[in-house]
This record gives structure tokens, sequence and C-alpha cells, in this order.
């Protein structure tokens, strides 16, 4: 089942309404809340474009005019820098615009994750596909995407990314029986054999987290058609990768895991947000030095 018809195009969902960052959030997405001093939809779409993938569809609701004017070139602002000579923050405005070729479709209705993705399927057509979720941003260091896409290559049907999580926290992801005798542990791929959305604590098949990122069969977008609304009304991405789970990799069938344990950083409320902002800024040449030495003082005096 393997193919060599490289994967270009990445699904972006990018329509939720924000509303765990409301006020901030009233105009403008929750994408486009910076993470230092980038849009947090910018470090996912240079993810993509790191990995390959230079044709990205965003699915957008209300309030996408901030991020398409961010991906757009802005003349008038790129002519007063360059005027300045002020090099590194052209350079930094021009970034997004070089990396990729980006698209827009509007999802209309919040009817779910596995609903957005379908907005993609004239888009997408007839290949295997990403699908990258803007709550989780992966450490550029970690290469967990191209490993998905050779993994995707290699094995054919569907590819996931999941991750350990403590046991009480199970029941805020999609939650995966995966593994089999054959497999040793510490594997990094890993056969899926079931999928359940949120499930309460006591009903998870293990402590395995689906995390945002995806590399999809196109026969996904068939299966999300026959779909029924699952867990909170919403048609589920997970509810229809479990139906591909249990066919032939002929049909498109078959799920795998990619075990992703690198750094993952969680910008879906407003807690892990403020972490995941303090962590890459402690790491950040120009802001690290000062702002350790800072939390050091800070964290004495609380
Ligand atoms: C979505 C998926 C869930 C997955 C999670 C990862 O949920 O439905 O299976 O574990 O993303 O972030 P959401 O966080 O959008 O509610």
């Amino acid at each position: 089942m393997s193919s060599t018809t490289p994967i270009t195009k990445a699904v972006i969902p990018a329509a939720g309404m924000g509303t765990r960052f409301l006020p901030a959030t009233k105009a403008m997405p929750k994408e486009m809340l910076p993470v230092v001093d980038e849009p947090a939809i910018q470090y996912v779409v240079a993810e993509a474009a790191d990995a390959g993938l230079d044709d990205i569809l965003m699915i957008t609701g209300q309030n996408k005019r901030a991020m398409e004017d961010h991906f757009d070139r802005a003349p008038a602002l790129e002519a007063t820098l360059r005027d300045k000579g002020d090099t590194k923050k052209l350079d930094a405005v021009q970034y997004a615009t070089g990396l990729g070729d980006i698209h827009y479709v509007r999802q209309g209705q919040a009817l779910g994750l596995g609903h957005a993705v379908l907005c993609g399927k004239q888009h997408v057509g007839n290949e295997p596909f990403a699908v990258l979720l803007g709550d989780d941003l992966i450490d550029a260091r970690d290469t967990l995407l191209t490993t998905m896409l050779e993994t995707q290559q290699r094995l054919g049907g569907s590819v996931i990314a999941v991750m350990e999580v403590p046991e009480e926290n199970v029941s805020a992801y999609g939650v995966v029986d995966a593994g089999g005798q054959d497999k040793e542990p510490g594997a990094e791929v890993v056969p899926v054999h079931r999928l359940v959305e949120k499930p309460p604590v006591e009903e998870a098949p293990s402590n395995l987290a689906i995390i945002g990122r995806y590399v999809l069969h196109p026969a996904i977008f068939d299966e999300l058609e026959r779909t029924p609304p699952g867990k909170g009304g919403e048609i589920q991405l997970t509810d229809a990768l479990q139906a591909m789970a249990a066919k032939p990799v002929e049909d498109g069938g078959g799920v795998h895991a990619v075990v992703f344990r690198g750094r993952r950083y969680d910008t879906g409320d407003k807690l892990s947000y403020i972490k995941a902002v303090v962590t890459l800024a402690v790491d950040r040449e120009d802001l690290g030095p000062d702002l350790r030495t800072w939390l050091k003082e800070f964290a004495s005096g609380l």
C-alpha cells in the first residue's frame, strides 16, 4: 500500500469561536492570539511548510479577515520598513507571506471538527492530506508531522498522533486503544484498534490521547458524510476514524498512531496558553536570559 506521490496539502480548521478567550476574541479569531510575537496560527502554517506541505486550506468562520490579512502582502507597511532600513522587521513581516499557497473556505455552521474537515473535500480531492489543529503547537525541533507523512506513505490508510496524558485528563481528548502483542513497548508507530471521543475516565481504553495532527486517506470524506453527530452533538473526526479503522487498507482503511514523546504546547485554554507563551519565550535568544532571571525572582516572591 505504499505510495510515492508526495503529500502536499494541509487542512487547518480555524473556525472556532474562541469563547474560552473572550473578550479578547470578540472581534479577532483565537488563532491570531500572539504566542510571544507571532500569531498562534503562524506556528502551525510554518510547521506544515517545514514538512513540505505548501498547499494550505484554512477552514474559517466569522472574523477570518485578520488571518487573510496576516498571510497576505502588506505593501504600505513593507514600504515603510524598507524606507527605514529595518530589514529585520521587514523579514519578519514578509515571512508569513512566503510560507505557502493559502486558500480559505468557510464552514458556515459550527457542526464539529469532522464537519470542518469535510469542508475541505473539494479542495483536497482524491489524495492523502494532513490536518493540523491550531490549539496544539509542536516544537519546531521535533519532526512529528514528517514522521506521520512517511508512515502514511508506507502503510496507507490514516495516521494520527497520540501522546500519553495523565489519566485524569483523558476525557478532554479522543482516546485510543492501540498497539498489539507484536509491538514492543516504546514503539513509535502502533496500529489503532479503537478510538473514542472524550470518554469518561472510567471508560477510556488507555491514556493515549489524540493530539491535533492527522494524515488522512481521502476515503475519510465519504465516511464523514455518513457520520452522525456524536459527542456534544457534533460530527466528530474521531468517530469517522473509528469506522476507517475497521476497513481494509485497499479501501483506504486502517489507522496507525505515531506515539509522540516530544514537546507540545497547548494553547487551547487560558492557563495552558500562558504556560506555552512563557515556555517558548524562555527558549528565545532575545528574551530568554532576562526572562529567566525575572521568573526566578518573581517565583521566589510567590
Ligand atoms: C479535538 C478532537 C479530539 C482531540 C483534540 C486534540 O478536540 O476532537 O479527539 O483529542 O482535538 O487537541 P477539541 O480539543 O477540538 O475539542
